[in-house]
């Protein structure tokens, strides 16, 4: 049995969820999980953290650090994210991360870290830099998550084997030491498996695949456009009713995220009498996606070149997340036995 940590003040359940420094946001992460973020915070404890020290694993220049933390602080405040109500701090500002991923690093065998799919793909790709903290990247997530003994970690498919690996290091934690945390177990909404399909009708979003089918939550007006208006259609249905190609009904599928019901309505009758005019169609979705994108954009502007804010806000995340931090790590130690007087 894991340990619960139901006996907070206020009795909310925690959430805990890292956030990559690197690329800027597109839609699908904004669709995909901040917004999901951006709900959990009026219902949980919410941790947000930046993952800096886990993008020294691949990209030891450090030169765009700074900016790429403010960015990703800047978008995700833009986005709704209210460092009031959660805690958005910086991964490196809280030590005792780095204190715990110690002591979980004596519980997290090599041979099941040589095994895990997200080291295998990164030591292919950048063969000269295969380093030990790119080794043990998961047990430092593992850290970044227990750290705050939280249970509820809002991540896609891509981040469950890391979970899986979190939840053996508690429970051999658990084991050998005491009862100190609970099982961390994947969380999200029904309806988050929401896939932003790419622009170019081949899979979805992503920040590394072809930038021109991708909308970023930084894009200006035009680029905005000139990216909807290339996406892929044909000439049209020639029978009423016809099933949609994918590339279609991907387009429809953004319409859906960002345009009103009429409108979406209006095109598929369209779609279902041959009538459709795929060059209006874009046209109308890129204006629904300017409307949508810059008001975020600009409001991510307009933080991002405010530091003493950002700096703010720093502090205040990094505060919430100490103090968290440190009433797990007493319990830690007492557990291990590193409590010599
Ligand atoms: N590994 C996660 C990713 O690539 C980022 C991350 C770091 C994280 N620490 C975390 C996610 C803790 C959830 C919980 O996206």
């Amino acid at each position: 049995m894991a340990a619960t940590n139901d006996t907070r003040p206020g009795g909310r359940q925690l959430v805990m969820s890292g956030i990559r420094p690197t690329g800027f946001l597109h839609l699908g992460n904004y669709f995909g999980a901040v917004r999901n973020y951006v709900r959990m915070q009026e219902e949980f404890e919410c941790y947000f953290m930046v993952a800096d020290l886990h993008s020294l694993t691949t990209h030891p220049d450090t030169k765009e650090l700074k900016t790429n933390v403010h960015r990703v602080l800047s978008e995700n405040i833009a986005c709704g994210l209210d460092p009031e109500k959660v805690a958005l701090y910086c991964q490196s500002h809280i030590f005792e991360t780095s204190e715990l991923y110690l002591y979980l690093n004596m519980l997290a065998y090599v041979g099941e870290l040589e095994k895990t799919t997200t080291f295998k793909d990164k030591i292919r790709l950048n063969p000269e830099n295969i380093n030990a903290g790119l080794l043990t990247y998961p047990v430092l997530q593992a850290a970044d998550i227990i750290l705050h003994r939280a249970k509820y970690v809002p991540v896609g498919k891509d981040q469950e084997q890391h979970l899986e690996m979190a939840r053996n290091y508690v429970n051999r934690f658990n084991h050998r030491y005491g009862e100190v945390f609970p099982e961390p177990v994947a969380f999200n909404y029904g309806d988050e498996l929401i896939k932003v399909p790419s622009l170019d009708g081949a899979g979805k979003m992503s920040k590394s695949e072809n930038q021109l089918a991708t909308l970023y939550l930084s894009d200006e007006d035009e680029l905005i456009r000139k990216k909807v208006m290339k996406a892929k259609t044909d000439a049209g249905p020639t029978a009423p009713d016809s099933p949609k190609p994918d590339y279609i009904e991907n387009i429809f599928g953004l319409m859906k995220l960002v345009s009103d019901n009429e409108v979406i309505r209006k095109f598929e009758e369209d779609y279902n009498k041959c009538t459709i005019r795929y060059g209006d169609m874009k046209k109308q979705l890129a204006e629904d996606m300017v409307r949508f994108i810059t008001p975020i954009r600009e409001k991510a502007r307009d933080i991002r070149s405010n530091e003493a804010y950002l700096k703010e806000v720093m502090e205040m995340g990094a505060e919430k997340a100490r103090k968290s931090a440190r009433a797990t790590m007493t319990l830690v130690r007492e557990a291990i036995g590193l409590n010599y007087y």
